[in-house]
């Protein structure tokens, strides 16, 4: 988990998905199956990944009453997957139930995938969230007040910006996840993200794994785009 590279797999269908990963060669990877993908190929598509190889974050960031995402979440973890997610606005009872959840529904001899609170999503700037949800406090404050109550329902760390990820490191410990979205390099589009970092940024920062979507999905030459981003991320010249 700690020093990868997921890719954001945000595509609509899995013919989509075969043809990206063609040009990987083979290559075990990080992919990250968000609610566009899941929601139409199902578990199938999981279990696909699986048997190539694959690593999978699955980004369906629950947010319901405690009873039904921990129910959720037992159903999730007979996938296999190796990350999941909820929003820690959802609140501490409802995340510690997603844990129970996992925990419950993981097959015996496997181990149970880890679950990471969503703080502010890094589409979020601090004028939306003190408009939108009335929380007026600094944007830290409330992506360090999400990441703490996080910590205390047991789940592995917390979905951040690359901005927030040193604060929190310090405030809730080293092993503490910390995986980060809003990923550019510096010559790309930052497109509807709004906290965003380079590579090198987010290693200097500490981060435990990044996330990166458009700018190798969308990319002409998306395996180069991969090398280009995970040399800088490993801290390797070309
Ligand atoms: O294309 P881009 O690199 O912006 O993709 C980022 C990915 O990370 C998307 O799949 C998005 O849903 C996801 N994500 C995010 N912010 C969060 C959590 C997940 O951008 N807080």
């Amino acid at each position: 988990m700690n020093n990868s590279l997921i890719i954001a797999l945000d595509f609509a269908t899995k013919e989509e998905v075969h043809s990206f990963l063609k040009k990987f060669n083979g290559e075990s990877l990080f992919l990250k199956v968000g609610m566009e993908l899941f929601y139409k190929e199902g578990p199938s598509i999981i279990k696909e990944l699986k048997e190539q190889n694959h690593q999978i974050f699955l980004d369906l960031k629950l947010h319901d009453i405690p009873n039904t995402v921990g129910s959720a979440m037992k159903n999730i973890a007979s996938l296999g997957v190796d990350l999941v997610n909820v929003h820690a606005a959802g609140g501490v009872d409802m995340m510690a139930r997603a844990v129970e959840g996992l925990e419950a529904g993981t097959p015996s001899g496997m181990k149970r995938a880890k679950c990471i609170g969503v703080t502010q999503l890094t589409s979020t700037s601090e004028a939306s969230m003190q408009k939108e949800q009335l929380i007026q406090v600094p944007l830290l404050e409330s992506v360090l007040h999400y990441a703490s109550i996080t910590k205390e329902a047991g789940l592995d760390g917390v979905v951040c910006s690359t901005l927030e990820a040193g604060a929190i490191r310090e405030q809730l410990g080293e092993s503490f996840l910390t995986v980060t979205p809003g990923i550019r390099l510096k010559t790309d589009e930052v497109q509807d993200q709004v906290r965003v970092a380079t590579p090198q940024v987010a290693r200097e920062n500490g981060v435990s794994a990044i996330v990166v979507g458009r700018s190798i999905t969308r990319a002409e030459n998306p395996y180069k785009s991969y090398t280009l981003f995970k040399s800088e991320w490993e801290g390797i010249t070309l």
